[in-house]
């Protein structure tokens, strides 16, 4: 495959067909598994899942998934590494590399992950940085794919922080040709350099991205409403200071009722009900939150089939 050997950093390194073919090899490994037809593609390798953040679904979907392709996944807690202690990056990865055949790394600086992905001369996945989050937006592809039949011309809006999954989101959906809507509150906009890249992508794809602060105007007439917490990991302190500057951003029936009436409603959660969006969306009839966190597992199957 032509993807196998390839790091995982972010989708700017990936093109819109291969993005596309991961997409479709989750849908594929997810028929498969419902079917009860084994995919043992992966049988005797292993994925080593460095964690210096939490995690409920990257870390249980990382591990379930290598064991449904045949082979094992360790956790590997930054507490408990030496890397914890101050052994260097790059000493880390090339260790590694001589036991494992795949490294998920979740961190704060995607410095350091690109690092790692430097000196390790096996496949390594970020499973989440301060400024990407590449691995939910295959599932979230894949979550489009199945309830909206397309990607290409989907109208996708997101509310609320300008974030690491508002980056990937832009990159992702510009790539396969979505209409990308943004709308955060002044001074938690997303990086520019990146806004302007994912332009560049969609002028490409043919679809477009619109960086505003009207929420309202943002999800006017969207296929998909998507939004995410104010406060990413790494930002406890700031929880209050967000929660003033978000008034306004949060997703409540109201808001819902300005996008298409079929609109659906997704979040990578973990979600804060009463703060980025209502109880009532979470559990309403449009929300396709745990589709899309189930897609985590089937994803992220299809990106390590595809690199490791
Ligand atoms: N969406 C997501 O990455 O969830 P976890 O933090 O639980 O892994
Ligand atoms: N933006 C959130 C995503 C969690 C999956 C964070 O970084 O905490």
């Amino acid at each position: 495959m032509s993807l196998k050997g390839r790091d995982f950093l972010t989708l700017k390194d990936f093109t819109r067909q291969e993005i596309e073919e991961m997409v479709n090899l989750g849908i594929d490994l997810k028929a498969k598994q419902k079917a009860g037809i084994p995919t043992p593609i992966l049988e005797g390798k292993t994925l080593g899942m460095i964690f210096q953040k939490s995690s409920t679904r990257t870390r249980v979907s990382f591990e379930v998934g290598m064991y449904q392709l045949g082979g094992s996944a360790l956790f590997l807690s930054t507490n408990d590494l030496q890397i914890g202690r101050g052994e260097p990056i790059k000493d880390t990865a090339r260790v590694l590399s001589r036991y494992l055949d795949g490294i998920m790394i979740r961190t704060y600086s995607h410095a350091d992950v690109e690092e790692l992905a430097e000196y390790a001369d096996i496949p390594v996945i970020n499973g989440l940085t301060d400024d990407y989050h590449p691995t939910q937006i295959i599932a979230d592809l894949i979550t489009i794919q199945e309830h909206k039949g397309k990607l290409e011309g989907i109208k996708f809006a997101y509310v609320g922080d300008g974030n690491n999954m508002t980056h990937s989101l832009m990159i992702g959906c510009a790539k396969v040709g979505m209409d990308v809507t943004v709308a955060c509150p002044d001074g938690y906009m997303p990086n520019p350099e990146i806004v302007a890249l994912a332009q560049s992508y969609a002028a490409e794809s043919g679809g477009s991205v619109t960086v505003m602060h009207d929420p309202k105007e943002a999800v006017k007439g969207v296929d998909v409403v998507y939004t995410d917490t104010w406060a990413s990991m790494g930002q406890e302190a700031e929880k209050e200071i967000r929660k003033k500057a978000f008034v306004g951003y949060q997703v409540d029936d109201a808001m819902m009722a300005l996008a298409k009436p079929d609109a659906i409603f997704m979040h990578c959660l973990p979600a804060y009900r009463g703060m980025e969006v209502t109880d009532e969306v979470m559990e309403s009839a449009q929300s396709v939150v745990f589709d899309e966190a189930e897609n985590r597992l089937h994803a992220h199957k299809a990106i390590m089939a595809s690199v490791m």
